[in-house]
This record gives structure tokens, C-alpha cells and sequence, in this order.
């Protein structure tokens, strides 16, 4: 509990050095070369600054919509198909995985994964590899158990160079793009809110605002798929599922929707300019996220130095390892009145949220070490949801085993991976 409550002050205080799981895995590892210790989320320090000094443009300019709304129409022709084939209802996990992973490539890198158009795709394929190969907690943390591993099993061979098929991806479009900035710097004319995150950070470097090894470079590329993917397909799905089981929610977020993007009967791509009059939509995406937090903890930290909580007299001594339990933190009934309840008026203007002193709910965490992906995040999310609810109505399939309360998948992040719904045209 001390970590709940004490959370808005040690933000405010002195949280810095960072302990990690990364510590432990071989310099070789796969996951060492994808990710490394270099990346933002996880140095700290002067380092830290730096690194975030050089991303912040690319995260805190306009965000592109465009390009999130441009796949919305494969998502529209994914349920068309389930709709003509009988089946009626189409998996919300898997199809916002596949939205969010070409999402993150198009928005990202400027590369397409196809995971719309074929989720069997050659990038989808090596991308689940190098997140499945990362799960083998064995192999990847003994380099000489891996290296008998992948001599006997072709799945962790294949599972292997994946990663490394992945990097030279990552590498090679750093180097293209790095190289093609240079020779011309004008050349990516498109407007700024929709380049590619990638460009941006090139530009920054360009203009002297920092620089980035290769290493470095393609480790913070990595994070982005460590932190932005899962975690805004769950929260995309979570969405889904609460406005499926809440029909009245549902039918005021549309109204909303409506009186921007208009009723007539044809699909309407949302505008920057739209998306900032979706206030109900951003408070259904933010109950969602309080009831079900994609990241459930922060990573843990180590306190620099001693550190009072001004609690009558609670100090946290240097060296202890803090960590924040989010999820413990958006049910605690303290502070949110029937906290297992979707209600999103508590995040309206003078809802329950805005009377709560300190911080009280942190699905992006808070404070320095805030996601950098909170813009990008919530923007794509309100382009997808804003265009699937002019489009459609939803609810759950008669036989969902979600009716009586979301039943989570029993994987590494949480997902309601069963989670079908039943889209129904509006037009
Ligand atoms: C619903 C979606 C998301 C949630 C709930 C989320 C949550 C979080 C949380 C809780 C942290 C803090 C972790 C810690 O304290 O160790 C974090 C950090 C971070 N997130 Fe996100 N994230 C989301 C989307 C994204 C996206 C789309 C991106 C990038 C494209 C991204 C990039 C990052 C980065 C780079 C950090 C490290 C920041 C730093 O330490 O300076 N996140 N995120």
C-alpha cells in the first residue's frame, strides 16, 4: 500500500536510478541487441535528458492522424468479412493488434508490416518471433542453454534470427533514412504532424539538438515496439469491450462523434482539428485505461537518497527499490467511488477526478519519467474509435464468455485475448 499512496510524492521527489530484469541478460542476447541498456526507458540521468531532449519533438508535435485513419479501411474490410462469412463477430484483440502494429510501423518508421492486409505477412511473422523468442525466459537469460536450445529445436532457431532479421530492418531503415536527410534535407516535405517519428528524430540531430549511434538509434526504435504496441492494441480493446457492454455509453460517445464528423452515410476521416471536440470519447478511452492500465506497475527505481514523504515523519531510506502499483492505485475505493464500475463522467471537467489531490490515476505513469507515447497514444485511438463508431454499433456475441466480466488471456501482457464482437453497419 505505501507505494500507492506515496506515489504523487515521489514523483515530485527523487526517483532516478533504475533497476532492471535488463541488468541480468547476457550482453550477446537477443534482446540485448534489439533493445540494449541504452535505450530512454531505460537510462537515466544526463543520458536520460539527452535522449529525451532529442525525441521530444517528434512526440509533442501534432500527431498524425492521417496516416492513422488511412488503414482504417482494411480494419472496415476485415469486418465485412467476418460479417459475410457467416461467423458474424470478429476477434477485437486480434484485429487491434493488427491495426496498432501497422500503426506503429506506418506513424513509426514509415514502414508497412501488411498486418492488415495479411497477418501472416514475412514482418508479422518476424515480429511475433522476436516477441515469442523474448518469452523464453531460459534460453534467453544462459547464452550456452540457448546455444544447445537452437542446435536442437528449429523453432528457437527460427525464433533467433528473427531478432537479428528484425534488427537489420531497423538498421536499414536508420541508415536509408539518415542518409537520405542528409543529402536533402527538404526531401521529406510532407507536413510535420505527419512524418514519421523516425524522420523527426533525424531532424533533431540535424539541427543539433543531440545525435545517436546506430546502437542507440535502433534500441530506441525497439522500445517504441516494447512500449507502444501491446499496450494501445489492449487499451483499443478494452475500449471496444466496455462500450459493447455499456450500450448508453456507447450511444453518447456516437452522438458525440456524430455532431463532429456529420451522419450522413459514408466514412469520414477524422481531422486534427476534429479530434480536439471528442471530449466523452477521451473520457471513455481514459476509464478504460483506470480499469484496466496496459503497463499495471512502472519499472522499479532505486531512491537516490533519502527521501521524506512529509507523512509524519515516513521517510524512504537511499537504496530502497520503489515501484508503483497502478493498477492497485485506479481501484483503490478511497479515492474512486464503485471503482470497478466504467464510468467515464469521472474524468468530465468537474467529475470525481478533478477533486482528487496528488496523483491519483497514472496509466502513462507521471512525472518526469511520463510515456513519451501518451500523444501518439491517444491520438490513434481517437481516430480508430471515432471512425468505427460513425460506422457501426457493437456488442458482445451472444455466446461471449465476456458477458458476466472481461476474462483475460493468459499471456504476458494482459490481454482480453478471446474478446469477440459483433459489429452491425450503421450504413
Ligand atoms: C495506451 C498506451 C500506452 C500506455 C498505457 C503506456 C504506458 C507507459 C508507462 C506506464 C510508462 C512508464 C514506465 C516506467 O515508469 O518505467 C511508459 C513509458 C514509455 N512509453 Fe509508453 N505507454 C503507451 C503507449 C506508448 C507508445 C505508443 C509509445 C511510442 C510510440 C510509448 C513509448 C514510451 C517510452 C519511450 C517510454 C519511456 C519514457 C522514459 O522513460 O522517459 N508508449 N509508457
Amino acid at each position: 500500500m505505501a507505494c500507492i499512496s506515496y506515489f504523487g510524492k515521489l514523483y515530485t521527489k527523487n526517483m532516478s536510478n533504475t533497476t532492471f530484469l535488463m541488468d541480468y541478460f547476457p550482453e550477446d542476447s537477443p534482446i540485448m541487441q534489439f533493445s540494449g541498456r541504452d535505450n530512454v526507458a531505460i537510462i537515466n540521468g544526463e543520458h536520460w535528458k539527452s535522449q529525451r531532449k532529442i525525441m521530444n519533438p517528434a512526440f509533442h508535435r501534432s500527431m498524425p492522424v492521417g496516416v492513422f485513419g488511412s488503414l482504417m479501411p482494411s480494419v472496415f474490410e476485415l469486418i465485412e468479412q467476418t460479417q459475410n462469412s457467416g461467423e458474424g463477430y470478429i476477434s477485437a484483440s486480434k484485429l487491434t493488434r493488427r491495426l496498432t502494429l501497422d500503426a506503429l510501423g506506418k506513424a513509426a518508421f514509415d514502414f508497412d508490416f501488411f498486418a492488415l492486409k495479411d497477418e501472416n505477412s514475412v514482418w508479422v511473422t518476424t515480429y511475433n518471433q522476436v516477441l515469442e523468442s523474448f518469452l523464453e525466459v531460459i534460453p534467453t537469460f544462459v547464452p550456452a542453454v540457448d546455444y544447445v536450445y537452437r542446435f536442437f529445436s528449429r523453432q528457437r532457431r527460427e525464433r533467433y534470427n528473427a531478432t537479428f532479421k528484425l534488427i537489420s530492418l531497423l538498421d536499414d531503415l536508420a541508415d536509408k533514412k539518415r542518409v537520405e536527410l542528409q543529402q536533402k534535407p527538404d526531401l521529406d516535405n510532407k507536413a510535420q504532424n505527419e512524418k514519421d517519428l523516425l524522420t523527426l528524430m533525424l531532424e533533431a540531430e540535424i539541427r543539433g539538438e543531440g545525435s545517436w549511434t546506430k546502437e542507440e538509434l535502433r534500441h530506441n526504435m525497439a522500445i517504441f515496439f516494447l512500449a507502444g504496441h501491446d499496450t494501445t492494441s489492449n487499451s483499443l480493446a478494452f475500449c471496444l469491450y466496455y462500450l459493447a457492454i455499456n450500450q448508453d455509453v456507447q450511444t453518447k460517445a456516437r452522438e458525440e462523434v456524430l455532431s463532429v464528423l456529420g451522419n450522413d452515410m459514408e466514412d469520414v476521416f477524422p481531422t486534427l482539428e476534429d479530434c480536439k471536440k471528442f471530449p466523452y470519447l477521451d473520457m471513455c478511452i481514459k476509464e478504460g485505461l483506470r480499469l484496466q492500465p496496459p503497463a499495471n506497475e512502472i519499472t522499479p527505481r532505486l531512491t537516490p537518497k533519502d527521501t521524506d514523504l512529509d507523512l509524519g515523519g515516513i521517510v524512504i531510506p537511499r537504496g530502497s527499490m520503489v515501484n508503483v502499483d497502478i493498477q492497485a492505485l485506479h481501484y483503490n475505493p478511497n479515492l474512486w467511488h464503485e471503482p470497478e464500475k466504467f464510468i467515464p463522467e469521472r474524468f468530465a471537467e468537474n467529475g470525481e477526478h478533478s477533486l482528487h489531490e496528488g496523483v491519483t490515476y497514472a496509466p502513462f505513469s507521471s512525472g518526469g519519467r511520463v510515456c513519451l507515447g501518451i500523444n501518439f497514444s491517444m491520438a490513434e485511438q481517437r481516430v480508430v474509435l471515432s471512425m468505427l463508431l460513425k460506422k457501426y454499433e457493437w456488442k458482445l456475441p451472444s455466446n461471449s464468455i465476456h458477458r458476466e466480466g472481461i476474462v483475460m488471456g493468459q499471456t504476458f501482457n494482459l490481454a482480453p485475448e478471446s474478446l469477440t464482437i459483433q459489429f452491425n453497419n450503421r450504413y
